[in-house]
Parts: structure tokens; C-alpha cells; sequence
């Protein structure tokens, strides 16, 4: 989970406790991102994976930005912040980030937006690093089968954060976990991992049942209290109900799930056009950040999947527990019944 949340002592504690943690390094500088690497490694000996985002070249005419940077300009006064700043890149260097993985050693490369080229993906299988790609519709998992990555996160529209869609247009393509889970592995030989929605043992026992090997869960981890997202956030989510979150383009650019807000609600009345991701997301920059220091979640994005009723504030290392130990529970109780039907 990029923009904070997957502190290293987060990642650590998941991994640490049996799952796999995930360092979500889509914004990071290199710099950040080989220090946290390594404070990843002095917390634990388990192995651990980190989360980049394939670059897209999107062009952007100079009248959709001029005229998005004026109407920012409205959110800024009520935030008492500068008008028009200056913006010094729209995103961090790929390559760069790719060539921190290498050096670092990582066990587990995952990636989100598309497919990052043949190269990336070859030299780092040769160098023993899982690479796992993600995919919201079945045409998705097997182009990243062909391209080589050795298993698939199966993104549901129920899950929090951007949509990895990178085929056909999100509204298209909102395929729900349930639905997308079994018609992936009916159509790719390698491992899927089941994601969106899955919040504790019920969810892993379901997405196992569906055919998936594993899951990846995202908002069950972002109230707890190894969690780096700003306190407001993870009170949101801990009042959260399950119709409070939609998908939108306004904060990035892309499309993404997070609970609705003022901004989102204000935005989207907003006559003219989105410039496209990173853009849009370097243009919003300053104004989430000044209202996570004003404490005022109305313009920050707060990205959450449909499953927020069932976040706690429990520790990382016991929400791990409890989901195995859950899950446990209900194959028992499964593999019983059936024992009793035979
Ligand atoms: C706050 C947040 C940030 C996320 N950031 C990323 C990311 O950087 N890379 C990525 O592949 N997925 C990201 N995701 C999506 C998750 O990988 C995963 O698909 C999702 O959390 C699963 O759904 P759930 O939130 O219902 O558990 C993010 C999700 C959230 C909630």
C-alpha cells in the first residue's frame, strides 16, 4: 500500500507472523526506498516483498492542466495553503527504483498498471526474486502468464486503493473477487492470489475454495497500529460501512477506491477534464498533505476496499493470526460436514 501505510514495521510484523508483507514503494525516491528496504531487513529474517508501479506515458494538453490548476486553486484558499505551486516532477524514476530491487536483493517483486518490460521481468527471476503481477480481468492474467511472472494477484472491484486495470477502462472492467477469482485460475497454470474484500479467515477460506492459492489483504491492515496512515485516516475506516466508498479519478488521475469525501463529491461536478495519472496525482499533492496537517480527512484521499466494516485497530501480527487460525477453524468445520454428508 503506497503513501505510507506499509511502514517497514508493518511489513516486518506481517511477515514476522507468517503472511508476507508488502512494502508498497510506488512513490518512493530511490533514497527512501533502499533505506526502508533495509530497515525492512534488520526487523525481520522472513522474506518480504515490494510493490512498484509500471510507468504509463500519458500526454496531457496545457488547457486541461491550466484549467485544473486554476480550479485547485479553490481548495487551496480554503486551506489557507499557496496558490499554483510548483511542481518538481509528476512521478519517481521506474528504472531507478527497479535497479534499488536489484541491488537489494528483494525475494518478492510485485507490480501493479500494466506490464513492466521483458528485461526487468528476466533479470529478476535470474536473480531469484519472485515476480508477481496484478490483473482485474482474465484477458489481464494471461497477458502477465505470457510475459513470465510466476503467480497473479486477482484484483476484485471490491478492493481498496488504485484499480490495476490496464487493458480496457475501469468502468468496464469492474469485475468483483468472486466472479474474477475462479475464471482467472481457469485460465492460467500458475498460482493466483485472491484480492479485494478479504478481510479475516472467511475471506481466505472463500478465495482458497474459489481456487486461489493465497489472498492479499490491503484494508484489514491499514487501522492497525503498525500502520503509517494518519490517524484520522485509520478513524475513518474503523467508522467506515461498506457503501461508503466509491471508486474515483479525482485525487490521481486513475481510478481508485477510497471513502467518499467532499472533495470527491465537489470534483465530481467539475466541468472540464482529469488530466491522467501521475499527473492529476502530482497536481493534488499539496492539498492532501495540507489537510493531513489540518486533521481535516475531507480532502485527503483515503483510499479503502468494500470490506472496511471488518477493519480493526488490532495489532498486524494478531490480525495474521486470527485470519489463519479462522480459517483453520471453518476448513475443519467444511472438511467435517462433508465427512458427515459421505
Ligand atoms: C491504501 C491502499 C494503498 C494501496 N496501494 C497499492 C499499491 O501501491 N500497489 C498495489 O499493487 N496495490 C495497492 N493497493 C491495492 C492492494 O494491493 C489490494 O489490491 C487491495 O488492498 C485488496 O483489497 P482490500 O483493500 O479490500 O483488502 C492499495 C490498497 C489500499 C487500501
Amino acid at each position: 500500500m503506497a503513501g505510507g501505510p506499509t511502514t517497514p514495521e508493518l511489513v516486518a510484523a506481517i511477515s514476522n507472523a507468517g503472511g508476507l508483507g508488502n512494502l508498497g514503494a510506488g512513490y518512493l525516491t530511490p533514497e527512501q526506498l533502499r533505506s526502508m528496504i533495509r530497515e525492512i531487513k534488520q526487523l525481520t529474517d522472513q522474506p518480504f516483498g515490494v510493490n512498484l508501479f509500471v510507468p504509463e506515458q500519458r500526454i496531457e494538453s496545457e488547457e486541461t492542466i491550466g484549467q485544473m490548476a486554476d480550479h485547485l486553486n479553490i481548495y487551496r484558499v480554503e486551506l489557507g495553503i499557496a496558490q499554483n505551486p510548483a511542481i518538481q516532477k509528476y512521478s519517481e524514476s521506474f528504472e531507478e527504483q527497479v535497479q534499488v530491487l536489484l541491488d537489494e536483493e528483494i525475494p518478492v517483486f510485485s507490480f501493479t498498471f500494466g506490464i513492466p518490460p521483458q528485461d526487468v521481468i528476466q533479470t529478476m527471476k535470474q536473480r531469484g526474486t519472485i515476480v508477481i503481477g496484478t490483473a482485474t480481468t482474465i484477458e489481464e492474467a494471461k497477458q502477465l502468464e505470457a510475459a513470465g511472472v510466476d503467480a497473479i494477484v486477482a484484483q476484485g472491484s471490491e478492493a481498496g486503493g488504485h484499480r490495476g486495470t490496464f487493458l480496457k477502462s475501469v468502468s468496464d472492467t469492474q469485475i468483483g473477487t468472486m466472479a474474477l477469482v475462479p475464471q482467472i485460475v481457469d485460465h492460467v497454470t500458475i498460482p493466483v492470489i485472491a484480492s479485494g474484500g478479504i478481510m479475516d479467515g472467511r475471506g481466505l477460506v472463500a478465495s482458497l475454495a474459489l481456487g486461489a492459492a493465497a489472498v492479499q489483504m490491503g484494508t484489514a491492515f491499514l487501522a492497525c497500529p503498525e500502520s503509517g496512515a494518519h490517524t484520522t485516516y485509520k478513524q475513518k475506516i474503523l467508522s467506515g460501512n461498506e457503501d461508503c466508498t466509491e471508486i474515483t479519478r479525482v485525487y490521481s488521475g486513475k481510478a481508485a477506491r477510497g471513502i467518499r469525501t467532499e472533495f470527491m463529491n465537489d470534483m465530481h461536478r467539475y466541468p472540464g477534464n482529469i488530466p491522467a495519472y501521475p499527473i492529476q496525482n502530482a497536481m493534488t499533492r499539496d492539498i492532501r498533505q495540507a489537510a493531513a496537517k489540518a486533521n481535516n480527512p475531507e480532502y485527503m484521499s483515503l483510499w479503502a476496499g468494500q470490506g472496511l466494516r471488518l477493519a480493526t485497530d488490532r495489532s498486524a501480527a494478531v490480525t495474521v493470526k486470527q485470519t489463519i487460525d479462522q480459517a483453520n477453524v471453518l476448513v475443519k468445520l467444511i472438511f467435517n460436514l462433508r465427512r458427515v454428508g459421505d
